[in-house]
């Protein structure tokens, strides 16, 4: 039983709490800091759209990242088998928000507005760059087989989507999705 598909399952969710965390951060601390400075500080591409638009902020990158971290070196500390090496956490937080900054950067390429919605992308663009750096780094972990990935994926699509419209109810978001 040790190795079944519930135990990977839950050693994925516990695996990936700093990229949730990472990604998850700026909304409340955007909220809550005063002032915010856009991560393209404004600049437009050739195309002549925002590089990124105002949804990707300096703020929100940074508390993102330190975020994510931090919460990631706690679970290494309950849970010491998590992670390979302390800097694995880190590696999490880092791909989680430079999938999120790329995930703008190609919407507003295709002409999709800041906030609007690219399903898919929005919901499990931040996880496939949190792997493709800490595994890159460290391999895949023991927990992950087609199967136990892939179920993590809905999961994650499923917790994103919950936790957006739960953001929009208690008024931290203006949009639901
Ligand atoms: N946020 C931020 N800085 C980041 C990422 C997110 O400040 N690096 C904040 C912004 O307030 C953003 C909110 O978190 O509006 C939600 O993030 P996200 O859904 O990724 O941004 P969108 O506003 O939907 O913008 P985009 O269309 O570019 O994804
Ligand atoms: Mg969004």
């Amino acid at each position: 039983m040790e190795e079944g598909i519930i135990w990977r399952l839950l050693a994925a969710l516990v695996y990936v709490v700093p990229a949730y965390v990472a990604n998850g951060a700026p909304v409340v601390v955007v909220r809550l800091v005063g002032s915010t400075h856009p991560l393209d500080f404004g600049r437009t591409f050739l195309d002549g759209r925002r590089l990124l638009g105002d949804g990707k902020t300096v703020e929100g990158l940074v508390t993102g990242i330190a975020a994510g971290s931090a919460v990631g070196l706690s679970v290494l500390l309950l849970s010491p088998g998590t992670f390979r090496h302390a800097s694995e956490p880190v590696l999490l937080s880092v791909g989680a928000m430079l999938g999120d900054v790329l995930g703008s950067f190609a919407k507003r390429r295709a002409g999709v507005e800041r906030g609007a919605s690219v399903p898919v992308l929005d919901q499990l663009g931040f996880l496939v760059t949190a792997f493709a750096v800490s595994w890159t780094a460290f391999g895949p972990p023991r927990w992950a087989d087609p199967l136990t990935v892939a179920l993590l994926m809905a999961v994650t699509a499923a917790l994103h989507v919950g936790t957006n419209a739960g953001a929009y109810l208690i008024g931290l978001k203006d949009r639901w999705y």
